[in-house]
């Protein structure tokens, strides 16, 4: 059972703020990593309907380490990779919305990438992929709120 006090959640009011706080995410994951603090890899499984902010978060955290190209929903090319200029290592941006088996998990080398030390992974639509997303995965969860509010809860543990 995951223990609810590792769970941090924050309210956003619109796109600039999720984008901002995955931001920080990104900065902080990155000084982290590179002070040995935290070793890869490390995965984030993000949850939430379609619309609610997961390709968001992942270009505010793709800014965050640095990457400045522009990241767009890799949901029909699966994955996008992204070098992280100060690391030897990358963002795998993976999209499992349009998924149809697990051969194209293997053709793009799915498991190599999850296990690989030098990666950051953030996987949209987890539940599509099912006991395949490592146990170690940090679950973040969108929930669409009035307007254009979104609550993001992120596992810490
Ligand atoms: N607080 C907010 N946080 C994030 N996105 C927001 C927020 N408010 C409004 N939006 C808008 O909601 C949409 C979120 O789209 P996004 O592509 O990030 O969703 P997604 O969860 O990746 O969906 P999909 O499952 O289709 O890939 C964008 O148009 C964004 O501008
Ligand atoms: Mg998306």
């Amino acid at each position: 059972m995951k223990r609810a006090e590792n769970n941090t959640n924050i309210r956003t009011r619109n796109a600039e703020e999720t984008k901002k706080i995955a931001a920080e995410m990104g900065r902080k994951l990155l000084v982290d990593i590179q002070a040995g603090a935290v070793t890869g890899p490390v995965i984030l499984a993000l949850q939430g309907d379609l619309g609610a902010g997961k390709t968001t978060f992942v270009q505010g955290l793709a800014s965050g380490l640095g990457i400045d190209a522009r990241v767009t929903s890799p949901t029909f090319t699966i994955m996008q990779r992204y070098p992280i200029p100060g690391l030897n290592g990358s963002l795998y941006h993976i999209d499992c919305y349009r998924l149809e088996g697990g051969e194209q998990l293997d053709a793009i080398h799915f498991n190599d990438i999850v296990a690989d030390s030098r990666s950051i992974i953030a996987i949209e639509w987890p539940e599509r992929v099912g006991a395949r997303v490592p146990r170690g995965a940090h679950t973040v969860k969108f929930r669409e709120g009035r307007r254009d509010e979104r609550e993001i809860e992120i596992d810490f543990s």
